[in-house]
Parts: structure tokens; sequence; C-alpha cells
């Protein structure tokens, strides 16, 4: 099948952050020729269509540049006050220009969200999905992955329960199979 090359992103800059933890998890659980990695968002700055040149900033040119070189995205987010955080709508701000020509058109992308709380960051979900759908992304359908309680299934920067570490590996083995039905020009 190929290597398949996907790109992770946490939309919590927090150094100790469950959602960032929960990546560097897959990235080491993974196999089978597909590789998961992180592309941190801390130097992506404040979207200003001034800056939204050919020569954007550097961390913005390498951010698109990581996002057109993978085959697809697995994002996993807090919610901050039941939505998307600012810094993950931002890098997708930057990321969705030009419009409609972006690197995020037609790629594929697992949305996922984790929250200490009881509802795993759900009520963010929706508003990721729609950012993405406007850039013409393609979020992918699937049973939602959100973790709730998280802080009591990460331990030590990774994901430890056994059942969620599972459940994950399924929805980015979802993510692949659509991935596989792309380039065999079946979707
Ligand atoms: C939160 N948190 C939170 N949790 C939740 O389930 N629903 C919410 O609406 C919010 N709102 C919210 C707003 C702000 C500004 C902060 C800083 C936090 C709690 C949040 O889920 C918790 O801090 C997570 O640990 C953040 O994710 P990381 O950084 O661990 O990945």
């Amino acid at each position: 099948m190929g290597t398949v090359n996907l790109l992770g992103i946490s939309g919590s800059l927090r150094a100790q952050s469950y959602c960032t933890a929960v990546l560097h998890t897959l990235s080491e659980l993974l196999q089978d020729e597909i590789r998961l990695t992180l592309h941190p968002l801390a130097d992506v700055p404040l979207y200003n269509a001034d800056l939204d040149t050919s020569e954007p900033p550097a961390a913005v040119r390498d951010f698109k540049q990581a996002i057109l070189q993978a085959d697809g995205l697995v994002i996993c987010t807090p919610e901050y006050n039941y939505g998307i955080p600012g810094v993950l709508k931002n890098a997708i701000d930057w990321a969705s220009r030009p419009g409609f020509k972006s690197p995020l058109v037609g790629k594929p992308a697992l949305i996922m969200t984790a929250s200490p709380g009881t509802a795993g960051g759900a009520r963010a979900q929706y508003q990721v999905r729609e950012a993405l759908s406007a850039t013409l992304a393609r979020p992918i359908a699937r049973q939602h992955v959100a973790i709730a309680g998280v802080a009591q299934k990460v331990t030590d920067g990774r994901l430890t329960d056994a059942d969620t570490r599972q459940f994950v590996q399924s929805a980015v083995r979802d993510l692949v199979t659509e991935i596989q039905m792309l380039r065999r020009g079946r979707l």
C-alpha cells in the first residue's frame, strides 16, 4: 500500500498537554508503514492578511509545507469554552490560504478531542469540522473520538488507558482506509 505519512496537530500549546500526549502515543503505536509526525503550532503567529503573501512568516510556511506533504491530518484538541481553541482555528486560517487552493484542499483529516471533563471536548468537534469543511479539507465521517476523563488516562505524557489506546488506533485506521481509497480513486 506504500507508506502513509500523517501529520499530528495538537490544539494545545501546553507542555504537559493531554492532547499532545495522545498524539505522541499514537506516533509510537502506529505500525505497518503508517507514520505520524507532530507539528507544534507554538510559533505560528496570529493571522494577519498583510503577512499572508508569497513569503509568509517561516512558521506558517513550514506548517503549510508539512500539510502539503502529509497524506492526512490527525488533530487532537481540547475544547475551550465549548469551542475550538484559538490556536487551532488560527492555524487552520493560515493553512486555508489561498482560499480553495490551499494545502488543505482534499486533505483527509481525523478529528479527536480530549478533556478532563465528562464531555471529552465533544462540543469543539463541530467547530473543527466546520472550519475544515470551509477549507475544502476532508474531515472523515466516523464514530466521534472524544476522550473524556483524559487526566486519568494519561501518565507521564503518554496515553495509558488500554481501551482508549485501542479506540484511537482504530480511528487512525479509518483515516488510513480513507486515504487508501482516495489513492485508488474509489472516493
Ligand atoms: C478549558 N477547559 C475546558 N474543558 C472542557 O471540557 N470544556 C470547556 O469548555 C473548557 N474550557 C476551557 C477554557 C480554557 C480557556 C481552558 C484553559 C481550559 C479545560 C481543558 O479541557 C483542560 O485544561 C485540558 O487539559 C486542556 O487540554 P490540554 O492542554 O491538556 O491538551
